[in-house]
C-alpha cells in the first residue's frame, strides 16, 4: 500500500471511527461463520483498541449437533422444530457456554484483546419464559439486566455472550442466538446490530443481494417464502433490535474483515434493515448532524 492509499483509507475511515468511539455495537457471530471467524475476532479487537464497545453474541448450532451425534442422541422434532429435552439442554450449556464460548474468548485474547465469556444466566442478565412446553427448554426473553454487560465493558472487557437464559423455575433455557443478540442490542440502545452469517445478506427470489430492506418489505419476503429457514429468526431479530437501534445489518462473515468494512467504509456490505425507507445516503447525512441524538439514546 502506497502512502496515498494509506491517506485515502484513513480519510475514509476517520469520520466513522469518531462516530463509533465510546458507542456500543452488538455483533452476532453465526454458527456457520464460526470456525471461519479469524478476521472477525481480529476486527473486534481493532474496535476495542479504538475505544468502541463491542458486545459479541454467538451461536453454535453446528457444534451442538456434532455433540448430539457423538453421544448418539437422535434429535426430536415437533412440527418441524427441534425439541430441547433436559439432557439436550445440559449439552447445550456445555457446548455453548463452555466449548464455543471459551474458544472465542481465548482467540480474542490471542489477538491481543480482553474478553470475558458469560451467558444470560450470569448476573441474571437474560430472564426468559418457556416458549412452548412441547419444544422443551427453549426460551423467550422476558427481561434484560444490562448491569453485567456494563460492568464488563466499563472495565475494558469484551463480553462474549452465549445464548442461554435463566428460566422462571431457575433452570436454563436455550435461546436463538439472533434473538438474544437483538434483545441485548435493543436494551443497550446500541449504535448498530450486526449479524454475521454465511451468505452475502438477504437474497431475493433470483438469489441477488438485497442491500436495503424496510420492515414492510421484510415481512412481505417472509410471507412470500423468499426468506426461509435460519434467515427468518435473523431478519426478525434485525427488526426487534430496531426497538432501540437505528440500523441492523446482515453481512457475510466469510468475507475477510467484513466487520471493519461495514463499520469504517462508505461501501455498504450485506443487507441493511431499517424501520422505513431510510437509505445509506441518509446514514451518511445523519453523521453530518453529529452525535447529540445518539448520545441521548445511548444513555437512555
Ligand atoms: N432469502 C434468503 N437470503 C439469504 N439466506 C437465506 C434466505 N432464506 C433462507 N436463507 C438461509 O438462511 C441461512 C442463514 O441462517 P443460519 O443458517 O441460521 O445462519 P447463522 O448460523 O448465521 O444463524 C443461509 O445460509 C440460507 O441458507
Ligand atoms: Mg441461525
Amino acid at each position: 500500500m502506497g502512502e496515498s492509499d494509506v491517506a485515502f483509507t484513513l480519510a475514509e475511515a476517520l469520520p466513522y471511527v469518531s462516530r463509533y468511539i465510546g458507542k456500543t455495537i452488538v455483533v452476532k457471530l453465526g454458527g456457520s461463520a464460526l470456525g471461519n471467524h479469524d478476521t472477525t475476532l481480529e476486527d473486534v479487537v481493532i474496535c476495542q483498541r479504538l475505544g468502541i464497545r463491542v458486545v459479541l453474541v454467538h451461536g453454535g448450532g453446528t457444534a451442538i449437533s456434532g455433540w448430539l451425534k457423538r453421544i448418539g442422541k437422535q434429535p426430536q422434532f415437533v412440527r418441524g422444530l427441534r425439541v430441547t429435552d433436559d439432557e439436550t439442554m445440559d449439552l447445550v450449556i456445555m457446548t455453548l457456554a463452555g466449548q464455543v464460548n471459551k474458544q472465542l474468548v481465548s482467540e480474542i485474547q490471542r489477538h491481543g484483546g480482553r474478553a470475558v465469556g458469560i451467558c444470560g444466566i450470569d448476573g441474571a442478565m437474560l430472564r426468559a419464559r418457556q416458549l412452548d412446553p412441547d419444544l422443551g427448554r427453549v426460551g423467550e426473553v422476558q427481561a434484560v439486566d444490562l448491569e453485567p454487560l456494563a460492568a464488563l465493558t466499563s472495565s475494558g472487557y469484551i463480553p462474549v455472550v452465549a445464548p442461554i437464559a435463566l428460566g422462571e423455575d431457575g433452570r436454563a433455557l436455550n435461546l436463538n442466538a439472533d434473538t438474544a443478540a437483538a434483545e441485548l442490542a435493543a436494551a443497550l440502545r446500541a449504535e448498530k446490530a450486526i449479524f454475521l452469517t454465511d451468505v452475502p445478506g438477504v437474497l431475493d427470489a433470483d438469489g441477488r443481494l438485497i442491500s436495503e430492506l424496510s420492515e414492510g418489505q421484510t415481512k412481505a419476503l417472509i410471507a412470500e417464502k423468499v426468506i426461509s429457514g435460519g434467515m427468518i429468526p435473523k431478519v426478525e431479530a434485525c427488526l426487534r433490535a430496531l426497538a432501540g437501534v437505528k440500523r441492523s445489518h446482515i453481512i457475510d462473515g466469510r468475507v475477510a474483515h467484513a466487520l471493519i468494512g461495514e463499520l469504517f467504509t462508505d461501501r455498504g456490505v450485506g443487507t441493511m434493515i431499517t424501520r422505513g425507507q431510510i437509505g445509506r445516503l441518509d446514514e451518511q447525512g445523519e453523521e453530518v448532524r453529529g452525535g447529540t441524538g445518539n448520545a441521548t439514546l445511548a444513555r437512555a
